[in-house]
């Protein structure tokens, strides 16, 4: 099997690493792939902007299978252009890829199908979108309707901020024209989880529960992040209670696209808040979380490719997924001021030294190798270190150790990534 894995994030370092695990691998290429990946696979250097490049390089290689990691160039169609070459894609079509691609087109599916989520304004004008915000109970989440890397969401405590927010959105253009449509919501409190579903528009199976870590700082303070860290399973969450979840996050929407006929089939991610009045859904995305596929994923016994097959040609066969019986501990390690502006080029040490220790994962996200070849920082974020356990504590100390031993000038990380669950357990 020769399949083109599409990225180069930490995601697709854990997904290069799971795929070149599996006995029907006969060549792995990455688009564009990084310094990490090229130690497990062939790096091919295409942007993921140019799909007829991508599409002419996967009929020349004869690639059987194309595994899409990051959300732009899902939404941007690319799998109707490989299908349309007669290509096998694992991801959701464009319009399918419409879940994670607008919030507003999202959040009208969940009113829709019952959904339970935050009530919800859409607005294109930005006058009435500040008048909304004038009138409206404090805080109010703001969202721009398009993709943002994860920092389009801002949650506003008085009027004056949910104004300027709006006209930094609306009419400065901060996230370009994602920014033009907004959604006002309701603000939500409670433990957020993060569910992971594979399914072929029809049936669903469930991944290993995880929860990211979204704000900068330790005991969540700080802005928004495009996450700093994750663990799984979560402890609080029993397989029944990951189900009934799943039952009504995930299924009802996967019948409301296959109604509306714009089918689902890939990974769909239900970013949830588990509120006092029962689990609600805050977004969905179309592909693995990031950090939350670095955390998941090194626990998935089973092998990926067949499942990925299955979807990409619309019928999975396969039941359920075979998981090692241990938790992990992903720890995001970011550039100074990430995630705002951020220097690039500082060298990075003692990734050598955690070369094959056990139970101890680094998957890379923004590196490159310098003129003299040597690793430095080319990201916001830079690695996730990932540690494995009997324990969701031993999982912890194993990530905190093995992160010991990195450095680079400037590298911040948060301290209590799976503190809470260590709470619960206690
Ligand atoms: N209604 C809400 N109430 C409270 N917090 C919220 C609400 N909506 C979003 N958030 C917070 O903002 C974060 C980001 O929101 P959301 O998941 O919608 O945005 P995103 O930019 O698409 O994120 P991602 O990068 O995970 O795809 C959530 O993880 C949550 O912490
Ligand atoms: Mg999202």
């Amino acid at each position: 099997m020769r399949v083109l894995l599409l990225g180069s994030g930490g995601r697709e370092h854990v997904l290069a690493w799971k795929i070149a695990q599996s006995p029907l691998l006969t060549k792995l290429f990455v688009a564009p792939g990084n310094t990490g990946i090229s130690d497990l696979a062939e790096c091919v250097p295409l942007s993921l902007s140019n799909l007829d490049g991508l599409v002419e390089f996967a009929l020349k290689e004869s690639i059987d299978l194309t595994v899409v990691g990051p959300e732009a160039p899902l939404v941007e169609g690319v799998w109707d252009r490989f299908h349309a070459a007669g290509l096998k894609v694992f991801g959701p079509s464009r319009d399918a890829a419409e879940l994670e691609g607008s919030k507003a087109f999202s959040k009208d599916m969940m009113h829709k199908y019952s959904i339970p989520t935050a009530h919800y304004e859409v607005f294109s004008n930005v006058n009435e979108a500040k008048h909304y915000a004038v009138e409206a109970e404090m805080p109010v989440v703001i969202k721009a309707d398009g993709l943002a890397a994860g920092k389009g969401v801002v949650i506003c405590k008085s009027s004056q901020e949910a104004v300027e927010t709006l006209g930094r959105m609306m009419s400065e253009g901060a996230f370009g024209d994602a920014g033009k449509k907004v959604i006002i919501e309701e603000m939500l409190e409670g433990e957020e989880l993060s569910v992971l579903a594979l399914t072929d528009g029809d049936s669903v199976i469930p991944l290993a529960s995880s929860q990211d870590h979204k704000r900068v700082y330790d005991y969540d303070r700080g802005p928004n992040t495009g996450g700093m860290g994750a663990y799984s399973p979560c402890p609080q969450i029993s397989r029944e209670k990951l189900q009934e979840i799943v039952d009504l996050s995930v299924k009802p929407m996967i019948r409301g696209m296959a109604a509306e006929g714009k089918p689902y089939r890939g990974l769909l991610y239900a970013g949830i808040m588990l509120t006092e009045k029962g689990p609600y859904v805050l977004e969905y995305n179309c592909r693995f979380g990031d950090p939350e596929a670095q955390a998941v994923i090194p626990r998935l016994k089973s092998d990926l490719i067949p499942v990925m097959l299955e979807i990409a040609e619309g019928k999975l066969k396969t039941k359920t997924l075979e998981w090692h019986d241990k938790a992990s501990v992903a720890v995001v390690l970011a550039s100074g001021g990430y995630p705002g502006a951020f220097e690039k080029g500082r060298l990075i040490t003692g990734l050598e030294a955690l070369k094959g220790a056990a139970d101890v994962h680094v998957f890379h996200a923004g590196t490159e190798l310098n003129a003299q070849g040597k690793v430095v920082t080319a990201g916001g974020r830079v690695l996730a270190v990932v540690g494995l356990g009997d324990t969701l504590r031993e999982a912890q100390d194993k990530a905190y150790q093995a992160v010991s031993k990195i450095q680079f000038e400037g590298m911040h990380y948060r301290r209590d990534i799976g503190r809470r669950a260590l709470e619960v357990l206690k």
